[in-house]
């Protein structure tokens, strides 16, 4: 068989397999349990080495059929800024690259994202009905919370649902490996509202390919109360059912 594509050297380089810190190793559970959506990141900057080492290790993601359908652009410095000033600038656009609040339709799945929602505002001291002070916090996704590093993720129009999913995995492996050097992020679907404005930014033909989210990328301020809240989940008995034990 001929190969057509690079082959990753993970799963070659037995150096790989240690802990990076063998003093204070992260586990895996340890990386799922501190990952959270920051939304509020200090100004330290992130370099290349770090972000393209956690980008390399997540090639090795799962997809059907190692379609590998994720795409990205890292952005950083004047042309992050850039396109955050052309978004701040703009009304988001119509029609809409993909909807990402259907489900708000079912009153079990609205009331999650009510749940979530009041804790953060709590967290905030924005009111339940300060809609403006509500909108104005939604608009700090325009400058990812103050990340230094953004990440936008995007694939070709013709992926179905299988591949969605793919590229959703792809990204929690990043968020999962940034844990790993220390690092925090936000996955940021509000970035979808100026999609297309991004892929003019960026390069990205818009006729071929969507825009999913972003990913702001950065080291959380560990003292913001919005970097803080408890995010409620189910009960595992209400996700999962286990049949034959
Ligand atoms: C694909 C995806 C897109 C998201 N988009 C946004 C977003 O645009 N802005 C935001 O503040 N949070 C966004 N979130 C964060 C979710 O609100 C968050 O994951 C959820 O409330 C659970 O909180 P946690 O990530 O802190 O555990 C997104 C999460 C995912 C997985």
């Amino acid at each position: 068989m001929t190969a057509t594509l690079p082959l990753s050297s993970n799963t070659a380089d037995r150096r790989l397999w240690l802990p990076r810190n063998p003093e204070n190793p992260l586990i895996v559970s340890d990386a799922v349990a501190s990952r959270r959506t920051v939304r509020s990141f200090l100004d330290t900057p992130v370099d290349l080495e770090t972000v393209t080492r956690v980008l390399d290790r997540a090639r090795m993601t799962p997809s059907g059929c190692n379609f590998q359908p994720w795409l990205a652009t890292v952005l950083t410095g004047e042309p992050l800024r850039a396109m955050q000033d052309k978004m701040l600038a703009a009304k988001p656009q119509d029609p809409i690259e993909y909807s990402f609040s259907e489900p708000n339709a079912s009153p079990r799945h609205l009331s999650r994202l009510q749940e979530v929602g009041a804790r953060m505002y709590g967290a905030l001291g924005v009111s339940r009905d300060d809609a403006a002070a509500r909108e104005e916090f939604m608009r700090e996704n325009l400058v990812s919370f103050g990340a230094p590093v953004v990440l936008v993720c995007y694939f070709e129009r013709f992926m179905g649902p299988p591949q969605w999913s793919d590229v959703g995995m792809w990204l929690q492996t990043i968020m999962l490996l940034l844990r790993e050097e220390g690092l925090d992020s936000c996955p940021q679907e509000y970035l979808s509202l100026h999609a297309r404005l991004i892929k003019d930014h960026i390069g990205v033909s818009d006729e071929t390919h969507i825009l999913f989210c972003g990913l702001a990328i950065g080291h959380r301020d560990p003292d913001a109360p919005v970097n803080t809240f408890e995010r409620p989940r189910l009960p595992l008995d209400q996700q999962v059912t286990f049949l034959g034990f």
